[in-house]
């Protein structure tokens, strides 16, 4: 039975403690950490964890433990994710893996030095729905994949950057590309690899409470010559969420949806409805998955662990989100095409940068916390 911590009691922890309790034959919470005790004590009555005691360090415990999952807010990441390395346990670590590449390969050589796991979470690669189109996508059947389009769209309320460590580049590390968009990133990668280059633009609409973008527009440009659009934006009241993958023979999108056009003599289209039953049969034969979301991750880093699965999320992983990520920022501020990988002698390298980021508005109030710490989504 592995013996799990849990460090920052915060929104997100919920999601990994019950991603812990669905899988109580595999391992059992012992300890959570908050500075705030209270709210480790409210989580430990809330889920009633008989096995688990609040602290409000991690240090003393991790001698203790096997497995500790990280959901403190990103600047912490490094120093936590390393310090439980270097004590011999696994590492779950919440998205963004950390604010800098300089960072992000600190904790890639901790995991490599102790022989450690350390996993990054994208909970989206755990939906049976996504996987399933990633994979079609993937497997070539339906031709080159010629333009992407992600249209990764949030709504986030002006009170959300009233929280301290939320709306500076130094704490935060950047706005929606950053800490929203960087779930669809991770998808857009995960299928078709890293891009050779970046263009980008980036602004703050409407959101008067923080440095940082809420809104960003990419072009990504491919070695075999494809394009992907990534349009980051967080004042998006309605409009849906989504990846559409064009292909030679077909569109296929995420949420799944297939579209096909043939070419009349003259070029113009007509329905291809063969092609669209084709892939629909297609994606309604593929399995699902038994645990989806935090839950689908948190069984999978178990079972890595033990040995009986591959890790499927991996540091690399998050490495490449925030790679990508720091090229947005990099030719946002430089207005100019920022090519990969972004080296060790780069001033994106490091947190450097975000020194002389671009204050978008200057932050004004700050809480240390929201009563109500329930998250939702528009879309
Ligand atoms: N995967 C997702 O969909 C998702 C959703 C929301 C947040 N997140 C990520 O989870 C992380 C936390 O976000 P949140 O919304 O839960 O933030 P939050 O502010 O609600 O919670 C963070 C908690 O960490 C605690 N903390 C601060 N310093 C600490 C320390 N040294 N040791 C232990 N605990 C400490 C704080 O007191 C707070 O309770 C961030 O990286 C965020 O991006 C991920």
């Amino acid at each position: 039975m592995l013996k799990v911590m849990i460090v920052g009691c915060g929104g997100i922890a919920p999601a990994h403690i019950e991603g812990y309790l669905k899988f109580g034959e595999l391992a059992t919470i012992t300890h959570l950490v908050d500075p705030n005790l209270e709210r480790a004590h409210t989580l430990i009555a809330k889920y009633n964890l008989q096995n688990a005691i609040a602290q409000a360090d991690y240090a003393e415990a991790l001698p203790l433990v096997d497995a500790v999952s990280i959901c403190t807010p990103p600047a912490l990441h490094c120093g936590a994710v390393v310090d439980s390395l270097r004590n011999g346990c696994h590492v779950l670590v919440e998205k963004p893996m950390a604010p800098s590449l300089a960072e992000c390969d600190q904790m890639i050589q901790a995991a490599q030095k102790h022989d450690r796991l350390l996993s990054v979470v994208v909970q989206s690669r755990f939906i049976s729905d996504i996987r399933n189109v990633v994979e079609m996508v993937k497997s070539g059947a339906y031709g080159k994949n010629l333009y992407t389009r992600v249209h990764s769209s949030w709504y986030r309320g002006e009170s959300y950057y009233d929280l301290a460590w939320r709306g500076r580049w130094e704490v935060e590390g950047g706005g929606s590309t950053q800490n929203q968009s960087i779930h669809h990133i991770d998808l857009l990668l995960w299928t078709k690899g890293m891009p050779t280059s970046i263009r980008s633009f980036m602004t703050n609409l409407n959101h008067h409470n923080s440095q940082e973008e809420d809104f960003s527009s990419s072009i990504l440009r491919y070695e075999d010559g494809s394009i992907a659009e990534l349009t980051s934006s967080l004042i998006d009241h309605s409009s849906p969420q989504s990846l559409t993958f064009q292909m030679e023979k077909a569109g296929i999108g995420i949420p799944f949806q297939a579209f096909a056009s043939k070419a009349r003599p003259n070029g113009f289209p007509i329905a291809n409805e063969e092609m669209v039953a084709q892939v629909t049969a297609d994606f309604q034969a593929r399995p699902k998955l038994t645990s989806e979301k935090h839950e689908g991750q948190i069984r999978n880093f178990l079972l890595a662990i033990n040995g009986e699965q591959p890790l499927l999320a991996t540091a690399i992983d998050g490495r490449n989100c925030i790679e990508l990520i720091t090229g947005v920022y990099q030719s946002a501020i430089e207005n100019k095409d920022v090519t990969f990988p972004i080296t060790q002698g780069s001033d994106y390298y490091t947190s450097k940068w975000r020194v002389n980021a671009p204050h978008f508005f200057e932050k004004s109030r700050d809480i240390e916390a929201f009563e109500d710490t329930t998250i939702t989504n528009n879309s």
